[in-house]
């Protein structure tokens, strides 16, 4: 369950970086605003957005679930800290690191999810479109002109990387897809990813709030 719940939100992840990337397209949010009017309309993506909170729900229950299974199987620690020298710091901090993501997603979700569903977004009318649309655009761009906001984000981004760092690998091996051949390769892609994708969403309050100052 949290290998294929995991590897979802990483498909997720992906996506939802290429989208929101158009906001540094430099054409005054345009590109981001029908992008997100048709995410928003489509029926399809609605659907998958539900899995998605799903999915985000039952990966946190069951890390829950399993921490409580380990912990009532072996309440004290090894002597000698073998998990030292054998486990990877991302993976002994999974729970930790997994809690910073949660509380960074409350923050987004409210900030922007909530705010573009259930606030009062302005609308932006382009020449040549047949109808106005949301000005989302405009609500990232006012989040990232506040410095805490844009640098909660920065650092936040910092954590998602040591997240995925240890989860990328982990849910191939959990899913029994990760032996001798393979797990170099999948431990690579896993380090890449984990470094590239926070790295651009990073990028995109940086961007966001140096281009609020005037650069
Ligand atoms: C710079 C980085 C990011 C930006 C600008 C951004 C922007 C947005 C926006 C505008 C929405 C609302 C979409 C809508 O409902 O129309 C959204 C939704 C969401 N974001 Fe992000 N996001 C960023 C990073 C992240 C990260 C790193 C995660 C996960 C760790 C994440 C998880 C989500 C989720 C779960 C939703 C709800 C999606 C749904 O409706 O299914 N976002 N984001």
């Amino acid at each position: 369950m949290m290998a294929l719940t995991g590897l979802f939100l990483i498909l997720f992840l992906v996506v939802h970086l290429i989208g929101n990337l158009q906001l540094l397209a430099g054409d005054g949010g345009r590109r981001f605003n029908e992008y997100s009017h048709f995410m928003s309309h489509s029926l399809l993506i609605q659907t998958v957005s539900k899995l998605n909170f799903a999915f985000i729900i039952l990966h946190v229950l069951y890390s829950l679930w399993l921490s409580r299974q380990a912990h009532a199987a072996r309440p004290q620690g090894y002597e000698g800290k073998p998990a030292l020298q054998t486990a990877t710091w991302s993976s002994r901090n999974m729970g930790i690191l997994g809690t910073v993501i949660l509380l960074f997603l409350i923050v987004h979700l409210k900030g922007f999810w909530y705010e573009l569903k259930f606030g009062a977004v302005p609308s932006i009318t382009y020449a040549g479109a047949p109808e106005p649309l949301h000005n989302a655009y405009q609500v990232v761009r006012a989040a990232y002109a506040q410095a805490w906001y844009a640098g909660f984000y920065i650092l936040s981004m910092v954590f998602l990387g040591f997240h995925l760092h240890h989860g990328f690998q982990s849910a191939f091996h959990t899913l029994g897809l990760s032996n001798y051949r393979y797990k170099p390769l999948i431990r690579t892609v896993g380090t890449v990813f984990a470094i590239l994708v926070p790295m651009l969403f990073a990028l995109i309050p940086a961007v966001m709030h140096l281009q609020s100052l005037g650069y």
